[in-house]
């Protein structure tokens, strides 16, 4: 097993291949460019006869001085060839199928693979070009006939011979034995070049890098034909932290590469994505935040950072204390100890209800709570809110508060829910002062229907006293409830003698 893996990254070609996606050469060369910084060894950056967009994109990565191998796709064949030399690259990556179930489909035998592989590489080597050679499918080829092509490869001057598993069907097992056999055969360096169909394709390659091969084909976010192609951040990360083995990869570089990809390709990466994934480093079961925020390694194999990532703390229903005080606190909110209690009960109800809560929720729900005062200065609490809204039916609202011990009710009608609401409130309220609502905004509204609604309230009694505060419930009549409910617990407390 080679100390230091070459990184092969085909994401312009293969990644490419993905149904749906098409990079412009701007875009190529702009991806080019990042991997180029990341470190990797060689970009493959599209298949030259393929389209006039192709040519053009490998030979404007060609041009751009970058330090990794610039490799363009070519079938064993003169045309294919003549186009991939007319982009410049370094180096030219040579296929031809070698399978039976391929062979009979394209109606060629075995000899002449031979030939034409034979034929093609020379080409390639007499026109002064680094030569990769793929039999396309060697995972399903007969063994001793995928020997002989590799031979075949090798004495025309091939550079490397790689070993595709094109339709991933590979085990590790299988595939460290396949490499065995191919090395006992050839003396050139042997790359891996897996696919995830069975979602072994980042296990393949290392179990082929186990087994001597010196360099392994990726794809940025393992986006790819089918199931795609092996990870490129996930088979570099295995190999630095797992396998202690060198690539060139500059790992800290890696999610901003992942990000570029996602976007210009428009594939969306999976939450759970290894590395990449924007759960990979999220933490919300309240034993894991606990572990994490006292030492990130109990539930963490590695720091975020190290691929250019941060850690994150995530609100929910299955957050302990610890993780809300941690979001709350990096939000520059210290609540009470009892303050804490009642966010994380209504944070754990809104998750109950099936709501995902995200960490801005939590703060408007931790905003409204902190202005709610604690029991034994409040003059008015809730006790019930019943409204009636929708076509045909004028808004009304019925509310019922505990003023210092003694229930009262009042039923309003309004232009709509919130509006009858409040109005409900001032009624109740009228003999202990006279307000008026001076602002109303909804400020913090986080996406979704069942999205947490801030609220805030500005109010004036007849003395000139004027106080705001918030509510912030899923449902916006609550919030406004809970602000108006607010704002006139202030300014009892300072209107009290
Ligand atoms: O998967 C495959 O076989 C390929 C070849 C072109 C190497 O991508
Ligand atoms: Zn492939």
């Amino acid at each position: 097993m080679s100390e230091y893996v070459r990184i092969f990254d085909t994401t312009l070609r293969d990644g490419e291949q993905t149904p749906g996606v098409t990079l412009t050469p701007e875009q190529k060369l702009e991806i080019a460019v990042q991997l180029d910084r990341l470190g990797v060894d060689v970009i493959e950056a599209g298949f030259p006869v393929a389209s006039e967009g192709e040519r053009r994109a490998v030979k404007l990565i060609s041009e751009a001085g970058l330090k990794a191998e610039v490799c363009a796709l070519a079938r064993a064949v003169k045309e294919d060839i003549d186009a991939a030399m007319k982009s410049d690259p370094t180096t030219i990556h040579v296929f031809f199928s070698t399978s039976d179930v391929h062979l009979r489909i394209i109606g060629v035998s075995r000899e002449e693979v031979i030939e034409k592989v034979q034929d093609a590489v020379s080409y390639v080597k007499d026109h002064g070009f680094i030569c990769e050679f793929s039999p396309m499918d060697a995972t399903r080829t007969d063994l001793a006939f995928l020997k002989e092509v590799s031979k075949a490869a090798e004495e025309a001057g091939a550079d490397r011979i790689d070993i595709p598993d094109t339709v991933g069907i590979m085990t590790p097992e299988t595939m460290r034995e396949l490499v065995s056999e191919v090395k006992k055969a050839v003396k050139i360096p042997i790359s891996v070049h897996c696919h995830n169909d069975f979602g072994l394709a980042v296990a393949n390659t290392l179990a082929g890098i186990e087994a001597g091969a010196a360099q392994a084909h990726v794809t940025v976010n393992g986006i790819g034909e089918r199931a795609g192609n092996a990870a490129l951040e996930e088979v570099v990360m295995a190999l630095h932290l797992l396998y202690k083995k060198k690539t060139g990869v500059d790992t800290s570089k890696i999610y901003s590469l992942s990000q570029l990809v996602r976007r210009l390709t428009g594939v969306p990466i999976q939450p759970h994505k290894p590395v990449v994934g924007d759960n990979a480093f999220a933490h919300e079961s309240g034993i894991h935040v606990k572990g994490v925020v006292i030492d990130p390694s109990t539930f963490e194999p590695f720091k975020p950072e190290l691929v250019g990532r941060v850690r994150k703390l995530v609100a929910g229903k299955h957050a302990g204390r610890r993780g809300i005080k941690t979001i709350l606190e990096e939000s520059g909110i210290t609540p009470t100890e009892e303050q804490l209690s009642e966010i994380v009960r209504r944070v754990k109800e809104l998750g109950d209800k099936g709501k995902t809560v995200t960490d801005t929720d939590v703060v408007a729900i931790a905003r409204a709570v902190i202005e709610t005062p604690p029991p034994e200065k409040k003059v008015l609490d809730l006790r019930e809110l019943v409204v009636v809204t929708g076509t045909g039916v004028i808004p009304t609202s019925s509310v019922k508060l505990d003023i210092e011990g003694k229930e009262y009710v009042s039923a309003e009608t309004g232009v709509g829910p919130v509006d009858a609401s409040l109005k409900a409130i001032q009624r109740i309220t009228q003999n202990l002062a006279k307000v008026s609502l001076k602002e109303f905004r909804i400020e913090a509204v986080t996406g979704g229907s069942d999205a947490v609604a801030e609220v805030i309230v500005k109010v004036a009694d007849e003395r000139g006293n004027v106080v705001s505060a918030r509510g912030a419930r899923e449902d916006i009549v609550m919030a406004s409830v809970e602000a108006m409910v607010n704002a006139l617990n202030k300014l009892l407390a300072r209107r009290a003698p």
